[in-house]
């Protein structure tokens, strides 16, 4: 065992309260309890993160995939103080306020057909919540009661929530929560480099697109349409390190669910809002859900918000009479959060983020792919700001690492050794393992060659510990 890390002056008083204290999210406690402490980030500025020491960092993660427009941004700052002097909070329960009300209807503009309708969140876990409650109600509404079940893919993470959980296809993060909501059925991902091991016997990309979306309709039809009410995915699939779609993948899914008279949602918690070089991603790839959950980069991290943004088709039924959907979150469309979307969304367009991540994701990628010199690393896949980089024990067999091994080269070293070189990004093994970029969308091919340059260094490094 490693001995205890040594602290001092300020960071001691907070590693010490930090030890006693505070329980970190999806994280292993033993580290901070054996007294190693944890990373402690005291200040942001532009695409750099500074810890409490000062030493600078590039935030390659955006956070966590949050802060798209950068950190240390005045203007959010001074949005956000006004806000609070003028209204601080009210709810949205059947009163509203001008910030919600602006930022609803800013969000309908940027939504594609007619999703006009938006109902908040304080995440992305509740706007799943949410989408996956609306369309059991919906169809209830519609006279088909039995539509409930849901569709979406392996390895996905939709939230936290126990509906969303269920959702979620990574068995590990579900087993301690079981039994889940029931009737949540999980069918393969568009991980086109590890197609075969998913079950596809053809031979190009263009094929594999269709068997995937096909492996939808096999599980409607198995579960029989009047069954499923709802088919979940994320644009790019996050989780296993940025799936984007094939070209044709979307279109085939969306005739599907218009078949089966399924609904579509489009999990944008993290593709949108510039993360793919739209506001929303199913823009980029030309197809119209029947809802949109989003979440994270609405204000850029300064406040928290999130959104389902819903159909008139499926808003239809709520508009008459007694009905309504018995849901909400006290803290939903909070004011400061909206005036700080509203502003955030000012600097997107002022400073046309969405443009710069579509000229210059090409680079961006191109950069990223010069990586692939180096032995362990199997894949460089992604779509505009946002890039997962498969490592593999074998580049011909594709063979992956096993459990110790993962243990070993993820935590045991990538992670600290990326940190300790000056990027902050994540190194996952939810499905195999990767390392995960979602840089903020102000940086340009300099910072692209910068973030190359220490990754090639560490996993050169990583290479010759195998
Ligand atoms: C696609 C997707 N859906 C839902 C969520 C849950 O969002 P939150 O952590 O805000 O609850 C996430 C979080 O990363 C996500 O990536």
């Amino acid at each position: 065992m490693a001995e205890t890390t040594k602290f001092t002056g300020e960071e001691a008083r907070l590693q010490e309260m930090a030890k006693d204290h505070l329980w970190m999210h999806f994280a292993r406690q033993s580290g901070m309890e054996a007294g190693h402490g944890v990373p402690i980030i005291a200040r942001g500025e532009g695409h750099h993160i500074f810890d409490i020491q000062g030493k600078k960092y590039i935030d390659g993660l955006s956070g966590l995939f949050v802060v798209n427009a950068g950190h240390g941004r005045e203007k959010l700052a001074e949005v956000a103080a006004k806000q609070a002097r003028e209204l601080a909070f009210f709810p949205i329960w059947g009163y509203a306020h001008p910030a919600a009300i602006e930022l609803a209807d800013r969000l309908a503009s940027y939504a594609p057909g007619d999703l006009n309708r938006v109902f908040f969140s304080t995440g992305g876990g509740e706007a799943v919540e949410t989408a996956f409650k609306l369309a059991k109600q919906y169809w209830k509404l519609q006279g088909k009661p039995m539509k409930t079940k849901t569709i979406s893919r392996n390895i996905a993470y939709h939230g936290t929530p126990q509906g969303a959980l269920a959702i979620t296809g990574l068995p590990v993060m579900k087993q301690m929560f079981e039994p889940l909501v029931p009737g949540t059925h999980h069918v393969p991902n568009t991980n086109f480099y590890r197609a075969q091991e998913q079950g596809f016997m053809g031979e190009t990309e263009e094929e594999f697109g269709l068997w995937a979306a096909d492996s939808i309709e096999r599980m409607i039809e198995m579960e029989g349409p009047e069954t499923v009410a709802a088919v979940f995915l994320e644009p790019v699939q996050n989780a296993g390190g940025c799936f984007p779609p094939q070209e044709n993948y979307f279109k085939r899914v969306r005739e599907i669910c218009d078949k089966h008279d399924v609904l579509l949602v489009s999990d944008e918690v993290i593709c949108a809002f510039g993360r793919i070089g739209e506001m929303f991603a199913c823009n980029a790839y030309d197809f119209v859900p029947d809802m949109i959950t989003c979440a994270k980069a609405m204000t850029s991290g300064y406040s928290p918000i999130g959104a389902t943004i819903i159909s008139d088709r499926i808003y239809e039924p709520f508009k008459h009479g007694t009905v309504s959907f018995p849901h909400g979150y006290t803290f939903a469309g909070h004011p400061v959060s909206a005036a700080v979307a509203m502003a955030n969304l000012d600097i997107f367009e002022e400073e046309k983020l969405n443009e710069n991540v579509r000229t210059n994701a090409p680079a961006f990628k191109a950069t990223l792919d010069k990586l692939k010199d180096i032995e362990i690393v199997g894949d460089v896949r992604g779509a505009g700001y946002f890039y997962g980089i498969e490592l593999v024990k074998d580049r011909t067999t594709k063979a992956t690492f096993d459990d110790v091994e993962s243990e070993r080269l993820l935590r045991g070293f990538l992670s600290k050794a990326l940190y300790n070189a000056g990027l902050y990004c994540r190194a996952d093994d939810r499905g195999d393992p990767v390392i995960q970029l979602a840089p903020p969308l102000t940086i340009g091919q300099s910072e692209f060659d910068e973030i190359e340059q220490i990754l090639r260094g560490v996993l050169t490094e990583a290479t010759k510990l195998l």
